[in-house]
């Protein structure tokens, strides 16, 4: 509104010594009049301006700066100041506020006042700000000290309506033709008035006066007033918006009936689709009704010049039509488990209260007994949560059995089922957690799963951070456990039918000794099972917390092969030391690892059982890795037909070449006791114990342009392996273009050592994948130049059935051939 920020007053203040000066710039379309108090006697007069003319009361209507001078010194002890506008819908009535200026000479006492009037026809309606307006008996005070008076003209004269507070049930009022709003606000107090919207509306025939009040929810009396000075035959109608759930009664305070001339003064009473119910003053009033209603007080016709007249102060009490329902939860005999109950949604008419006191929430605690009482309440408007603690002390005194994780049982008068269980488990520092199925395996709940479902259970930290989903298989073959370092909470959440006490345990819960790692999931695939697994970092999908290492223990049956994949991936940005994947084959000293700075590799393919251990640095950013195993049968019995038949033939095939070569040799010997031995790149490799790709010890990914006597000879002059030769190394390897060898591999010291002037040649992952097992081969790990030594001196058979081996994964890089009838060991 416009007229608001010109209704900002300047004020100057000057004082002189016998009076007092000040500013005044009056808003356009109102009055400003101080006039002096009435019960004040006093000769100090206002001047306006330079006029010399003083007097008892001036009146400005100039929106201009205009100076007040007062011939006393203080001028507020006997002057108020009234702000005045005229609203006159008969011309026009946009729907506009009311509004008072805030700032005109705060320390007067300030009277705003609205004269409000529309045709005769019509009626002035005044909707009062949320939270409405209280009405007072006009003796009373209101705290804010912000008074409200409305009164109305009528031909008969002036009807005082009422006097009103802010906040309070009357959110609107209509009246005839003419009338005036008055906020009288002392002075020293801040001006802090909401705004009232007024319209112009058409006449009700049911009341000359009707005001709307809106009863709040709860237990309250609510105190109304009739106007004063009623005249003959007028109506005053209230109507009351009741709330749900609730009752009201009527009471009739105190009245005085007037000495009618004729008619009587009748007080009516109406509902939506009941018929009215008429009563006199003296009646008792309406008890126990439910509904909005209105009630509508008529005048007589007064004889004249008699006292007194109408006049009804009544009151409207509203409360809880239900009757509370009783619950004694005791916890008394259980000092581990609390309880909730709390409200699902805000406008609920359901009334919980404790021991006779209305709450929010309700907290049973453990070893406590409460009474509680539940108002109106349904089943689905309440949440009810046992919170069950298991807590171990010391590791001695902990039951290192399974402790079954069963929904507790609660007092059956609670008025909706158990929505939520939370098992808190704590142990002293250097006790772990141990979580298994109470039958069977655990599963955990892959990404995109609903962690929520019948008989899963959520297990997360102290700090929030989620170890993961799980529910149980009812067989193995899946996860055997899982064990944390810290602190967990353990929630299951209801489904649609609530928990059910019969639903058997969860999980079993056991607490073990100091493990090496933040978390260890331990598991022992079978392919009939599951035949895929995933592997989430902890707290996938957000970040695995900073500094924390978690180890997965994959078992995996012994004719079976797994192929790990990295599916989703994100590395954070290390400000200390680094993150690390590990991959290592059990039983094994080859693992292939990488850290942040490295490109991730996407398959493994993995012989047996392994473990894949990351740890994480002092992280910024996310690390969370999405990976999957999937089993495959190893086929033993179709390589071994084909290596077979491969076998003999190249057998013949070198057993020719062999005789030839060792001919020639012999005779170069006679010259030379050197020599060199060109082997055909890619064919110095032994498929079977070869685990990981890029593993430095896999020697027999070395290829040997030129190989010393000595080296060829080697073992026979000293069976310790590689160490011996690592003071000559002539070794040439060759990094495999596109080797899945990520930059950060992590290398043992000593075989960087070892690597120093090699060209090291990666495996070809991809033909990596389909490497049968090796064959039980007198062959010992290859361990360097060994392997080559054995190859070209040892037994010849055994040099035939690596090579036909070697030959046979080329040719069928598909093992999931047909099985034969034929046993591998039978062929050889
Ligand atoms: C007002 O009255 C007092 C005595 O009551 C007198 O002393 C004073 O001069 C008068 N002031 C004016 C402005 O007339
Ligand atoms: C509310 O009113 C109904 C009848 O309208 C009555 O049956 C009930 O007892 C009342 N409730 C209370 C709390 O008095
Ligand atoms: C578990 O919580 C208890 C109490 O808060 C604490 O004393 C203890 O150190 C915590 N245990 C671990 C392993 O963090
Ligand atoms: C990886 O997982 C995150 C979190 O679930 C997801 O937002 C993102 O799309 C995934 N990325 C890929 C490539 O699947
Ligand atoms: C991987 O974690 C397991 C279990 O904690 C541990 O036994 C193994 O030594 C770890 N391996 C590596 C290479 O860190």
């Amino acid at each position: 509104m416009g007229s608001l920020l010109l209704g900002l007053f300047l004020l100057f203040i000057l004082q002189t010594s016998e009076g007092q000066v000040e500013f005044v710039i009056p808003e356009p379309g109102t009055r400003v009049i101080i006039e002096k108090i009435s019960t004040v006697v006093s000769n100090c007069t206002v001047c306006v301006g330079d006029s010399p003319t003083c007097g008892p009361k001036a009146t400005l209507t100039d929106p201009q700066n205009t100076k007040l001078t007062f011939t006393c010194p203080k001028p507020q002890d006997i002057f108020s100041v009234e702000v005045n506008r005229d609203i006159d819908c008969s011309k026009s009535c946009a729907q506009d506020t009311i509004h008072p200026a805030s700032s005109i000479l705060p320390n007067f006492d300030r009277f705003f006042t609205w004269d409000l009037k529309v045709s005769p026809t019509k009626a002035f309606q005044l909707d009062f700000p949320a939270p409405g307006m209280k009405q007072i008996q006009s003796s009373e005070q209101c705290l804010d000290k912000h008074t409200y008076t409305i009164v109305t003209y009528s031909r008969a004269g002036t009807v005082n309506i009422g006097t009103f507070c802010q906040t309070g049930t009357v959110s609107r009022m209509q009246f005839l033709w003419k009338g005036r709003v008055s906020l009288a606000v002392p002075r020293g107090t801040v001006l802090n008035s909401p705004d009232f919207n007024y319209s112009e509306t058409i006449v009700s025939s049911a009341g000359s006066v009707i005001a709307d009040a809106v009863l709040a929810r709860g237990m309250s009396d609510s105190d109304f007033f009739s106007p004063t000075n009623i005249p003959n035959d007028y109506i005053m109608k209230w109507n009351f918006v009741v709330p749900p759930m609730h009752n009201f009664t009527v009471n009739f305070v105190t009245y005085t009936e007037p000495k009618c001339q004729s008619k009587v003064v009748k007080v009516l009473y109406q509902q939506d689709n009941k018929s009215p119910i008429d009563k006199t003053l003296a009646d008792n009033q309406l008890t126990n009704y439910q509904g909005n209603f209105s009630l509508s007080l008529t005048n007589c016709e007064v004889k004249k010049g008699e006292t007194p007249s109408l006049f009804l102060h009544f009151r409207v009490s509203v409360f809880r039509s239900g009757t509370p329902y009783l619950c004694t939860v005791d916890l008394q005999n259980d000092k581990s488990l609390r309880v909730e109950l709390e409200h699902k949604t805000l406008d609920s008419f359901c009334e919980l209260s404790v021991d006779s006191v209305v709450q929010q929430a309700v907290t049973v605690l453990p070893g406590s007994k409460a009474l509680l009482s539940f108002l109106d309440c349904r089943s689905d408007e309440l949440r009810l949560t046992a919170t069950k603690t298991i807590e171990c002390q010391t590791l001695s005194s902990c039951s290192l059995a399974g402790i079954p994780l069963t929904v507790p049982a609660l007092d059956a008068c609670l008025p909706t089922p158990l929505q939520e269980v939370v098992w808190v488990l704590q142990m002293p520092q250097g006790v772990a957690i141990e979580l298994k199925a109470p039958q069977g395996s655990l599963k955990q709940a892959g990404p995109g799963q609903d962690c929520f479902t019948s008989m899963s259970v959520l297990v997360s930290e102290a700090d929030g951070s989620s170890v993961g989903c799980f529910s149980y298989l009812g067989s193995k073959g899946y996860m055997d456990k899982v064990q944390i370092a810290s602190n967990v909470t353990v929630t299951a959440v209801a489904g649609a039918t609530g928990l059910s006490q019969n639903g058997g345990p969860f999980l079993s819960v056991s607490f073990s000794p100091r493990i090496s790692e933040n978390y260890i999931y331990t598991m022992s695939l079978s392919p009939l099972a599951i035949p895929s697994v995933s592997l989430m970092t902890p707290n996938w999908p957000e970040t695995m917390k900073s500094e924390s290492t978690a180890s997965w223990i994959i078992n995996i049956p012994e004719e079976y092969s797994a192929e790990l994949s990295f599916l989703n991936v994100s590395l954070p940005s290390c400000q200390e030391r680094h993150m690390e994947v590990i991959v290592k084959e059990m039983g094994s000293e080859d693992e292939i690892s990488f850290r942040e700075d490295a490109s991730v590799p996407q398959t493994f393919s993995l012989s047996g059982s392994f473990y894949l251990n990351m740890s994480n640095c002092e992280s910024a950013g996310r690390f969370a890795i999405l990976s999957q195993i999937s089993l495959q049968k190893k086929s033993k019995k179709v390589l071994s037909i084909i290596l077979g038949v491969i076998g003999v033939l190249l057998a013949l095939l070198l057993i020719v070449l062999i005789v030839v070569c060792v001919i020639v040799r012999k005779k170069k010997r006679q010259l030379t006791n050197r020599s060199s031995i060109n082997m055909p790149k890619g064919a110095a490799f032994l498929p079977g114990d070869a685990s990981f790709p890029t593993a430095r010890t896999n020697n027999e990914s070395h290829v040997y342009d030129y190989i010393d006597d000595t080296m060829v000879y080697g073992h026979l002059l000293n069976e310790d392996g590689p160490g011996h030769f690592n003071g000559h190394q002539v070794d040439t390897y060759r990094m495999f273009p596109g080797s899945t060898e990520p930059t950060g591999v992590q290398s043992e010291p000593d075989r960087s050592q070892a690597d120093e002037g090699d060209s090291y040649r990666a495996f070809l992952a991809p033909s990596e994948t389909f490497l049968p097992p090796r064959p039980r081969s007198p062959l010992g790990p290859l361990n360097s130049v060994g392997f080559e030594d054995r190859r070209m001196v040892d037994n010849e058979l055994y040099t035939f059935k690596n090579i036909s081996d070697q030959k046979a994964i080329n040719l069928f890089d598909d093992d999931r051939l047909p099985p034969p009838d034929v046993e591998y060991d039978d062929v050889f």
